[in-house]
């Protein structure tokens, strides 16, 4: 089956169609289409997501993304050229089914007009079901995809599926070698440590779809703190990236010149609740030893600003490779995922790989990251969450009409 997928949880727009098959235990997916707008350029001058300002974009990017991903997935059929080959009218949109599509977005700014002219031009792409994320994150924003999503399900009548952007995440580990991916005998039970701007979570999965929290932040997430001390060393948003790149300048130079030096730095930073008897994180306190550290100076040089990165960096690995060991230990884990944008960095993936590199052969833990196109957010690993939960839930395409956008949605 072919599913299409839509995100709009904080500041990408992405649309996606992933061909499924295959069962539960052993599903196979395939990506057709694949369209993403990042607003991130727009969001910088304010030095994060400003909310009224996603929406007004993903209301504004949704139908060309929708237009181009279907093009690529060769299911963009003009409905006059189906017409003229197979000499039978296009297929029209009754009144009613514009009234209806015209009610669900009357909040969305223009999405309407630009969804009906599309609409009108193409004949009803062949899709069997409409995944969407519907939380958490952002609530304006997750309404747009939200409306959009509904719409599509109105008009095309195709089950609606829901996803919840952290099993997204969780489900973005499954797709490698390029473009397609078969699932290969994964053991539960699993843990994922998932990283992002808004979460910081250690969860155990026992079977597929099958969740429980275990340990999770108690002020900042990780991504939060990286881009909140990237802002304190004057650092573009997002900060992540950025801190991570100055991170490892700052390693290289210290193994030209003396490697013995390497893990001592001059800005000792705390590692925050390392030592707790939970698998609880907090990053808040981490990122205002950092702010102290930097008042005391009278400038800020690039020199510093490496080492202050390599020392945060740092910091933050040895507390999620801490609680991460403990928590795999704990439940005898035979997986290990890690979802979410952090895990884009470079340190953090390397660390942990060498920590499951280092458990003995009987205790051989497998470890899933995303590939880096698919770490931060994408309407792909919507797609393939939406397979297993339409597996699962089997809907039909009125199930969800009343749903609502869930900022604070958990698993
Ligand atoms: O998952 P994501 O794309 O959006 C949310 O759902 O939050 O994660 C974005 C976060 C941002 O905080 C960004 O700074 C962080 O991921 N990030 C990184 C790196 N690349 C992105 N953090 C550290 N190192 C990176 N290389
Ligand atoms: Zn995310």
């Amino acid at each position: 089956m072919k599913i299409l997928s839509i995100e709009t949880s904080c500041d990408e727009t992405a649309v996606a169609v992933i061909e499924c098959s295959g069962e539960f235990e052993n599903p196979s997916f395939k990506i057709l289409g694949n369209s993403l707008l990042s607003q991130i350029e727009i969001h910088k001058e304010y030095g994060g997501v400003f909310p009224s300002l996603a929406k007004r974009e993903h209301a504004k990017n949704l139908v060309p993304l929708l237009e181009n991903t279907l093009k690529q997935s060769s299911l963009y059929l003009e409905a006059h050229l189906e017409a003229h080959l197979e000499a039978r009218p296009p297929s029209k949109m009754s009144n009613k089914k514009i009234k209806e599509i015209e009610k669900i977005l009357e909040r969305e700014h223009g999405l309407f007009e630009k969804l009906k002219e599309l609409l009108s031009k193409i004949e009803i792409p062949e899709i069997n079901a409409v995944a969407v994320t519907y939380g958490p994150g952002l609530e304006p924003a997750l309404w747009v995809g939200l409306n959009f999503a509904k719409a599509l399900s109105s008009v095309w009548n195709k089950p609606l599926i829901p996803i919840n952007h952290m099993e997204g995440h969780i489900f973005s580990v499954l797709m490698h070698r390029k473009n397609e991916f078969q699932i290969s005998n994964f053991q539960f039970p699993m843990i994922a440590l998932l990283i992002s701007g808004g979460h910081t979570e250690l969860i155990l999965i026992k079977d597929w779809l099958n969740y429980e929290i275990i340990g999770q932040t108690r002020d900042d997430a990780v991504g939060e703190a990286f881009d909140k001390v990237a802002r304190m060393l004057g650092l573009p948003y997002p900060g992540g990236p950025h801190i991570s790149t100055l991170a490892e300048m700052s390693r290289k130079e210290y193994l030209r010149s003396s490697a013995s030096n390497l893990r001592k730095s001059a800005f000792q930073l705390p590692r925050p609740m390392i030592n707790s008897d939970d698998f609880d994180f907090s990053f808040s306190g981490l990122k205002t030893s950092v702010l102290y550290k930097i008042k005391k100076l009278p400038k800020i040089t690039d020199g510093i600003k490496k080492e202050i990165a390599r020392e945060f960096e740092d910091a933050v690995v040895d507390v999620l490779i801490s609680k991460t060991k403990k928590a795999l230990q704990k439940y005898n884990a035979k997986t290990l995922i890690i979802g979410g944008g952090v895990v884009a960095n470079k340190q953090i993936r390397l660390a942990f790989s060498n920590l499951v590199s280092k458990t003995p052969s009987d205790e051989k833990i497998q470890l899933l990251l995303p590939e880096s196109s698919l770490s931060t957010d994408n309407a792909v690993m919507i797609g393939i969450a939406g397979y297993f939960r339409f597996l699962k839930e089997k809907k039909s395409p009125n199930d969800f009409k009343n749903l609502s956008a869930q900022g604070n949605l958990r698993l």
